[in-house]
């Protein structure tokens, strides 16, 4: 008898368990390991790791099947099945593939039409490609019988299958228990269409152009803000900035109607991938006790990229997507009068031509002072955050930005502009260097400051332990989305 008591006992307790377990759905444009075009598709792969390693949560992501995606993950997906998707008056093929990376299952919208083609965004319909991709998202629920507590949306990509969710599929009685949490990377991208478009391409019903409409077009992220239960952005300052029209990109008002469910959660990095201890990258592994072998990493770098071998010359270093609000006016405007000092500098990205030109030129000016890698290359990013002394980030605004993070865990100390997630990240000589004015002086100085302190080796030595050992994790950012879907579902 009491042996079956203790079996009921345990049985209900498994149930309570899986009960309790909560149901989240990622939907996104790109994620790692798959496909990444920047910080967004770092962000997803992470965060849904580090939310399904507490235990709590069945986190589930859903991105398109680029043909861009590594082979060597594409080849291991499963053909789960197809169904057909209606978009208005199209009614398309969607095939459903899956694939179980480190704990969470990914899904992968197929439809060559829309998706069979390099790279992720940049067409003429894209608003129509991440309008089917949003339809399959909900219409994949029951096939997959898949209907998750919480959808948490990334980005314009994705805030129509927040706006689907709770206008076309409202009266849907499976699909009104889901919350929708609609997240801004980055305000400045947000779909923007001709109101013509929104029955015959977005399939929105005319009642609910209200929703969607804004200063004469269709607007998908004000649509989103409007329609998910929360909203939020990629660091506390964020949420605060864009309330300003200085950082909103004409979505202010939109923003400050619904700052009673705006939020503003610190991205994490995926610490373990970024492990100075570890990475395979690396010419020479070191630890932040310990930076003996980071001089390998310098004398390395400096070798292949041709600059002169120098021990004692400070290496300031920029991995960056070379456009404007990146900080590079900044960049420009004193970059000369810096490298007169004894110093080298690295650059590493691609972007507008006239960056690229100009430090493609100055590279020919002063080769022995500057190197500019016109390209986008993950391993030589990795050999450039360890190999240098001091990372250079002043962008104008920074939703987040990781690389900052990464360049400390690398024990490179890095000098950012306060602004969004540089302002929460980094602490003025706990970790870095910060300055507050988007000045170009004001860089400068704060930049000769900097190498003027490298100088001084054993403090130098106590900040780079000191960024080295920041914790950048998921740790406690992870609990701030566990409380925000929470209190999602009261
Ligand atoms: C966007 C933002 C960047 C942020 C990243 C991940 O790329 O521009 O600041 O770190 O998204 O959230």
């Amino acid at each position: 008898m009491a042996a079956k008591s203790t079996k009921v006992t345990v049985k209900a307790n498994k149930q309570i368990l899986a009960d309790s377990v909560k149901k989240i759905l990622f939907v996104a444009s790109e994620s790692t390991p798959f496909i990444a075009t920047g910080g967004l598709a770092e962000v997803i792969g992470s965060l849904s790791k580090a939310l399904s390693d507490t235990g709590k949560f069945d986190v589930r992501v859903v991105i398109p099947l680029f043909s861009d995606i590594k082979k060597e993950y594409k080849d291991k997906f499963s053909y789960l099945g197809n169904i057909y998707v209606h978009l208005a008056w199209r009614n398309q093929y969607c095939g459903i593939f899956s694939y179980v990376n480190d704990g969470v299952t990914f899904y992968f919208i197929d439809n060559e039409y829309y998706f069979k083609r390099p790279g992720c965004y940049g067409y003429f319909d894209d608003g129509e490609r991440f309008a089917f991709f949003s339809k399959c998202v909900l219409e994949i629920m029951p096939f997959l019988d898949f209907y998750p507590d919480v959808m948490h949306c990334h980005d314009w990509q994705a805030a129509l299958a927040a706006i689907y969710l709770k206008t076309n599929y409202c009266f849907r009685q499976e699909y009104q228990f889901i919350r929708a949490l609609f997240t801004i990377h980055n305000i400045e991208y947000q779909g923007q269409y001709s109101l013509d478009l929104l029955c015959d391409l977005f399939d929105i019903f005319g009642e609910y152009r209200y929703l969607v409409e804004y200063k004469n077009s269709i607007n998908l992220m004000k649509g989103a803000i409007e329609c998910c239960e929360r909203f939020s952005t990629v660091s506390p300052r964020y949420a605060q900035e864009i309330k300003e029209a200085y950082f909103a990109h004409g979505l202010e008002e939109i923003v400050r109607r619904n700052e009673f469910k705006l939020s503003g959660i610190l991205n994490g990095i995926d610490d373990k991938g970024y492990n100075c201890e570890l990475d395979k990258h690396l010419f020479a592994n070191f630890k932040p006790d310990d930076f003996t072998n980071k001089s390998v990493c310098k004398s390395e770098l400096q070798k292949m990229l041709s600059l002169p071998e120098k021990p004692d010359t400070p290496i300031i270093s920029m991995v960056s997507r070379l456009v404007s609000h990146k900080g590079l006016d900044l960049v420009t405007a004193v970059l000369e009068e810096f490298l007169q000092d004894d110093v080298q500098v690295v650059i590493l990205g691609t972007g507008e031509a006239y960056f690229e030109d100009y430090f493609r030129y100055l590279a020919r000016k002063y080769p022995d002072k500057l190197s500019a890698n016109i390209v986008f290359n993950g391993d030589l990013s990795r050999k450039i955050y360890s190999g240098s002394d001091i990372f250079l980030m002043p962008s104008k605004s920074e939703p987040c930005g990781l690389s900052q993070m990464i360049a400390c865990r690398y024990g490179t100390v890095p000098i950012v502009r306060e602004t969004g997630g540089l302002f929460d990240s980094i602490k003025p000589l706990h970790n870095g260097y910060t300055f507050t004015n988007y000045n170009a002086h004001d860089m400068l100085y704060v930049l000769r400051q900097a190498v003027s302190d490298y100088k001084n080796k054993p403090e130098w030595s106590k900040l780079m332990y000191r960024a080295a050992t920041t914790d950048f994790s998921w740790s406690h950012s992870a609990k701030k989305y566990e409380a925000l879907y929470y209190d999602m579902l009261k």
